[in-house]
């Protein structure tokens, strides 16, 4: 049967590069092919943002924020808003990734209403979850990981989940080197899968693609990607270096 979900592989670039690294990084990624059945996108920080979605206006590599404030404007120092983004063409943004959980303590409540606004604001929401090792160790990574969604993102329409990509990043594997096992990631997907077709129904669970995160490379690319219901990475180191990230890019079979 033909999947109708898309192959996506998306660089999150964290706190690095300037708008000169930023121009750097993108012509290097504009010299290299793109195979038709995937779907790219870059997240810069937010001062590269504009100048990343001009430079890359002739190409089909979309570009995404990292972060945004769940507020439509006002008295929020330091903070930037859905309407923000989408004046300099960013029409997509990550949302709980786990730095931001971690660091930055954003709650699933939180998280549901960010989710909220970029929705409303027509947004695709690159929503992450992932356990963190001491719950791999206690075998509760199913339950963690549903109770993310579940605060975070499932109350949304089901027609929203037209403008939803899910991440699982295993908060053990980011950085670490250390990844997920292909079988591990693939149980984690399959069972994100199968919790959707119960809340909601196989349109959702089907049409919705499934990311994986954490320590992808070039070399364990290819057999993460493999698995049934991985539909595609989000890259951090990685996608710092042009000819590796284009290699994790072109990695489905
Ligand atoms: P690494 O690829 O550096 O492990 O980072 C993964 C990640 O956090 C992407 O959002």
């Amino acid at each position: 049967m033909m999947s109708m979900r898309k192959n996506i592989v998306a660089g999150n670039w964290k706190m690095n590069c300037d708008i000169s690294q930023t121009y750097l990084l993108l012509d290097a990624l504009k010299e290299q092919q793109i195979s038709d059945d995937v779907s790219v996108i870059v997240a810069p920080p937010f001062t590269s943002l504009q100048s990343a979605n001009q430079a890359l206006l002739d190409t089909d590599i979309l570009v995404a924020a990292q972060n945004m404030h769940q507020e439509a404007t006002g008295a929020y120092t330091g903070e930037v808003s859905a309407a923000m983004l989408k004046s300099v063409g960013v029409d997509t943004v990550i949302l709980g990734h786990s730095e931001r959980r971690a660091i930055f303590l954003e709650t699933n409540a939180l998280l549901a209403s960010k989710v909220n606004i970029a929705l409303d604001n027509e947004m695709t929401v690159i929503f992450c979850f992932g356990e963190e090792l001491k719950d791999r160790k206690a075998g509760t990574h199913f339950n963690v990981v549903k109770q993310q969604l579940q605060e975070g993102i499932f109350h949304i329409e089901k027609e929203n989940w037209n403008n939803v990509i899910l991440a699982y990043e295993p908060v053990w594997a980011i950085g670490t080197g250390e990844t997920a096992s292909p079988q591990q990631a693939q149980e984690m997907h399959g069972f994100v899968r199968n919790t959707l077709a119960e809340v909601f129904d196989t349109d959702v669970s089907e049409g919705v693609s499934i990311v994986y995160g954490g320590s992808v490379k070039p070399g364990n690319a290819k057999e993460i990607f493999s698995k049934e219901d991985v539909d595609g990475g989000l890259i951090g180191g990685a996608a710092l270096n042009a000819a590796d990230f284009m290699a994790i890019v072109n990695a489905f079979e």
